[in-house]
């Protein structure tokens, strides 16, 4: 297929489908595209023959006192930003197509959602969850794409994938960070100048307990602290939490650590950032 296809419902995206030929990888955003949400489409064209793309900004992974009203948009730059990468088919659904009246079906995945971030969002990564498994079915891809910068999504998306069958690769892409170490996220935005100046405590945090761990601190409560100090060196910056957990199940270390994540979110005035890093291996 030459031109890039936009669809909004479940028959125009099956007959777009229809046309293109496999291997499908597809890349499920909420737009305001960034680099980082372009990497992975990248990703995906290299490794596939055709490239999907889905636009939705998913209300039931926010909360009632989380706004996704004002969740940034600008459908018509993301759809040129898709269009200059390759990408073959473009969805953005409609929430009336995602959720009609009457919706009752819902995808909790136990211990995984419980942790963490989901400590936190108790009901975000049942949004997620479903709302991937959604997308999934609608799209039925080969593979399909996402960061590491969301390490807890990701987990939970492949536990999901492996305990209801579903015939798709989960592909975990790297996180990629503005020149200054911040990592890309359309929630950036929300950040005044000193608050942008401020966001960067994460990743010096992170990239602080890193050296570390290069340097043989292998005290999970050691490498936390590195972390928690440089963000509370920053006035402007509140920890909310930060975590040293097994990379795969996301269970908190104690005492020496081989190989983990260090997980953190951080609030930034009203802004709430999140960011990690894995180490060992
Ligand atoms: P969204 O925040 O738009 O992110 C879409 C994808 O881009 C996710 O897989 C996310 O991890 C990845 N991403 C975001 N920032 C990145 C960065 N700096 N580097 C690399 N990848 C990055 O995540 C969601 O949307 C939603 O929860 C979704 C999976 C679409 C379900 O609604």
């Amino acid at each position: 297929m030459l031109t890039m296809k936009t669809v909004e419902t479940t028959s125009e995206l099956k007959n777009a489908l229809d046309e293109l030929d496999r291997a499908l990888g597809f890349v499920p955003t909420m737009g305001y595209l960034h680099e980082g949400h372009l990497s992975l489409v990248q990703k995906a064209r290299e490794e596939n023959t055709s490239v999907a793309v889905s636009i939705f900004a998913n209300p039931t992974q926010f909360s009632t006192d989380e706004d996704l009203a004002n969740y940034p948009r600008d459908i018509e730059r993301d759809i040129e930003l898709l269009a200059g990468e390759g990408v073959d088919l473009v969805w953005i659904p409609t929430v009336e197509t995602m959720y009609p009246e009457g919706y009752q079906t819902w995808i909790e995945v136990d211990r995984l959602s419980t942790i963490l971030e989901g400590s936190f969002r108790p009901t975000h990564f049942r949004g997620v969850a479903t709302v991937v498994a959604k997308l999934f079915n609608a799209v039925s891809p080969d593979k399909a794409y996402f960061g590491q910068k969301d390490a807890q999504q990701a987990a939970v998306i492949k536990q999901m994938v492996r305990d209801l069958n579903f015939h798709v690769e989960i592909i975990v892409c790297p996180t990629v960070r503005e020149p200054d170490g911040v990592a890309m996220s359309s929630r950036n935005i929300y950040l005044g100048e000193g608050e942008r100046l401020a966001a960067r405590c994460l990743s010096r945090g992170l990239f602080l307990a890193s050296d570390a761990f290069q340097g043989g601190e292998r005290k999970a409560g050691e490498l936390k602290k590195i972390v928690k100090d440089e963000v509370e060196n920053e006035s402007l910056a509140r920890l909310q939490y930060v975590s040293c957990a097994d990379p795969i199940t996301l269970i908190e270390l104690e005492k020496e650590v081989k190989e983990c994540l260090i997980s953190m979110a951080v609030f930034i005035g009203k802004t709430r950032l999140i960011d990690n890093l894995r180490l060992g291996k």
